[in-house]
């Protein structure tokens, strides 16, 4: 086993994955959906049509479809009320297209709704469980249970104008005592790669994206509301998260803005590659950007097993917090926070400076309210490390366009040494090695990050 050539090992892991996605060739028909009775027969056809229906309670209503079936909703469907795990909601297959025609997937949530979510009380289903590639679009959730969709998979997949209105939730009911009732109702917990989440509101009372694990995640211009703000994490033990891209979302009233948040038991994991642009938040409560590796703990002590690198705030960034909430903290935990991360494209203001103990980072001072006009001593000396590498990017827009000219130009060979299988090896702002270790290759991701790949 380990004398395998790594050419035949990653011909087996390509094998595997591609058996593991079940591609299945449909025939051309339509299947109708009015029942789950009817499942078994539709799946087989990759046109698919469901009609309005209640799915039996305590069934998950489950498409595992063949390669390049079309979904189209044609009315609204109910789920059924049953105190159990769920998923209520599950779809798979490769180059999938479900249209939700602009219908509803009603979870029932105040049926369960107790104020405590998963953390007790009744037991709630999960309620949508994603692991096709293609498209899924054109949903609207109403009042999920608990969390609403649980992204898995491969990708590539597009999730696009899906709206998730929990906001009945935001009020106490009987059994909440006195909290809101709706509770752990996350929009998109993710832990896939080849993800891009756009054009969609998440109205709800916790992380608006939370991802867990994954590489080549975009969220993009979408709305979050009432929740707990943007999320990476919290990342556990022997997890990569790579290439995430935060891109034009809007959030209001909610407890937090932007957060990295990692176990501080963690360990043997990396997250690297976190690139905000153009996101405006306001009426934060909270923190407006959180980035913490003492999780559970808030600015407790942290961990150093989550090695985190490369996170930018490229562009056009605000954060407007209340006047009781943290603009910006950084909790790392020694050594465990790594590179130079340019936060020039990043204005906070409202409520109080917090406690920023990361030294790496360059162009943002979280004394005033705006970011360019002080820059603090200790921030300044980097910055001469890195300038000589700027002058192939002109603008963040528009350097995705320039990449092949940048490609072996943003990085800075000023240190000694080889970087380890997966390790950065270049990038803007890098200024470590970028000799990868032997029967490696320094692959450009992306302008602020390249990686060590299998020659
Ligand atoms: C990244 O993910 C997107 C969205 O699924 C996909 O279109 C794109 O091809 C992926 N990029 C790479 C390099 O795989
Ligand atoms: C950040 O502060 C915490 C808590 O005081 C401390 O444990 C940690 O070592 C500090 N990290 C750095 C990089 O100074
Ligand atoms: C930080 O990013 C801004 C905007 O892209 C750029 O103008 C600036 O030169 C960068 N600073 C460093 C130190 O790389």
């Amino acid at each position: 086993m380990y004398s395998t050539p790594s050419s035949l090992l990653f011909a087996t892991f390509v094998a595997f994955t591609a058996s593991a996605s079940a591609e299945r060739v449909g025939k051309r028909c339509t299947g109708t959906i009015s029942s789950l009775s009817d499942v078994a027969a539709a799946v087989e056809c990759t046109t698919i049509n469901i009609n309005s229906f209640t799915v039996t309670a305590g069934e998950t209503f489950d498409l595992e479809l063949a390669t390049g079936t079309t979904v189209n909703l044609l009315g609204d469907v109910t789920f059924g009320v049953s105190n159990w795990a769920g998923p209520l909601f599950q779809i798979a297959g490769t180059s999938v297209t479900f249209n939700g025609n602009g219908h509803t997937f009603n979870g029932n949530g105040p049926s369960y709704w107790d104020g405590q979510g998963g953390n007790g009380g009744v037991t709630k289903p999960k309620f949508m469980k994603i692991k096709n590639s293609g498209v899924f679009t054109n949903l609207k959730i109403l009042n999920s249970p608990v969390h609403v969709f649980s992204v898995g998979g491969s990708g590539p997949l597009t999730i696009s104008s899906i709206t998730i209105d929990d906001s009945a939730g935001d009020a106490a009911n009987s059994a909440s005592g006195g909290d809101p009732a709706g509770h752990n109702t996350d929009g998109f917990d993710v832990s896939a790669n080849n993800i891009l989440i756009k054009d969609c509101v998440v109205m709800n009372q916790d992380d608006c994206l939370a991802i867990n694990k994954g590489s080549n995640i975009t969220f993009q211009n979408n709305k979050c509301s009432g929740g707990h703000g943007i999320s990476i994490g919290s990342i556990s033990s022997s997890v990569t998260v790579s290439d995430i891209y935060i891109t034009g979302n809007t959030v209001t009233d909610s407890d937090n803005g932007l957060r990295i948040k990692m176990d501080a038991d963690a360990t043997g994991s990396t997250v690297s590659g976190v690139y905000y642009t153009g996101n405006t938040l306001s009426t934060i409560h909270k923190y407006g950007v959180l980035i913490d590796q003492s999780y559970p703990d808030t600015l407790g002590t942290p961990g150093t097993g989550v090695i985190l690198s490369n996170v930018q705030f490229i562009s056009g960034n605000t954060v407007s917090v209340d006047s009781s909430a943290t603009r910006v903290a950084v909790n790392c935990g020694s050594g465990a926070c790594t590179g130079t991360w340019n936060w020039s494209g990043l204005a906070a203001s409202g409520g109080k400076t917090g406690t920023v103990n990361y030294s790496g980072i360059t162009g943002f001072s979280n004394t005033g309210t705006t970011t360019t006009t002080t820059k603090s001593s200790t921030t300044t000396t980097k910055t001469t490390t890195t300038t000589t590498k700027t002058s192939t990017t002109t603008s963040p827009t528009t350097s995705k366009t320039t990449t092949t000219t940048t490609k072996t130009t943003t990085t800075s060979a000023s240190s000694t040494g080889t970087v380890a299988a997966y390790g950065q090896c270049g990038g803007i702002g890098y200024t470590g090695p970028t000799t990868c270790v032997s029967g490696w290759t320094c692959v450009y991701s992306n302008d602020y990050y390249s990686q060590c790949v299998q020659a």
